[in-house]
């Protein structure tokens, strides 16, 4: 009988091991050269689903579709980008074309002034912004991609 428990045990650990390899991540082509490009935001960026924003950027695993500066772990949040959040941005396609390609000149056209902001970095390279917006896109929900 006890042996017949530790069996079950077994049993189940083998299963649960099982389910979290059916649960790896799978991409489509573009979000897979986006995943490469990704490597540039790592720098500041954390991507893990489930961990905590750094004090350098917030976590980005879910921003796609996503308000704008609603990391409540990330204190440090621009005054563009709080102006952006108070006018409910989300972000899409389109908008983070837009900001990847020019923080600073879309923060400034979305709060219709000039304004501080934050993220000193741009990506200018229009298929590498194509190919991480999708990547951002494929791995919104999906915490086995990152
Ligand atoms: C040098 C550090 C740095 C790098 C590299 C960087 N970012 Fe950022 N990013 C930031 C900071 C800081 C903020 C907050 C900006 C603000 O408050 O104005 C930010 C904000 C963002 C936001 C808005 C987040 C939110 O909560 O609304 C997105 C989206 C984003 N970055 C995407 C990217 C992507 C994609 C890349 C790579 C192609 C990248 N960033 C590279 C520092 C960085």
């Amino acid at each position: 009988m006890f042996l017949k428990t530790i069996l079950t045990g077994v049993a189940i650990a083998v299963v649960a091991g099982g389910s979290a390899i059916a649960a790896e991540c799978t991409l489509p082509a573009d979000a897979q050269a986006g995943k490469a490009v990704s490597n540039q935001c790592k720098a500041c960026h954390v991507f893990e689903a489930d961990k905590p924003s750094r004090p350098t950027a917030p976590n980005i695993h879910d921003i796609y579709d996503s308000k704008a500066g609603e990391r409540k772990d990330f204190p440090r949040y621009s005054q563009g980008m709080q102006g952006a959040a108070a006018k409910g941005l989300v972000w899409n396609d389109q908008n983070l074309m837009e900001y990847l390609n020019d923080p600073k000149a879309f923060l400034n056209k979305v709060n219709g002034a000039e304004v501080k902001h934050a993220m000193f970095f741009a990506l200018k390279d229009e298929k590498k912004r194509q190919d991480v917006v999708a990547f951002l896109k494929a791995i919104k929900g999906k915490p086995e991609c990152n």
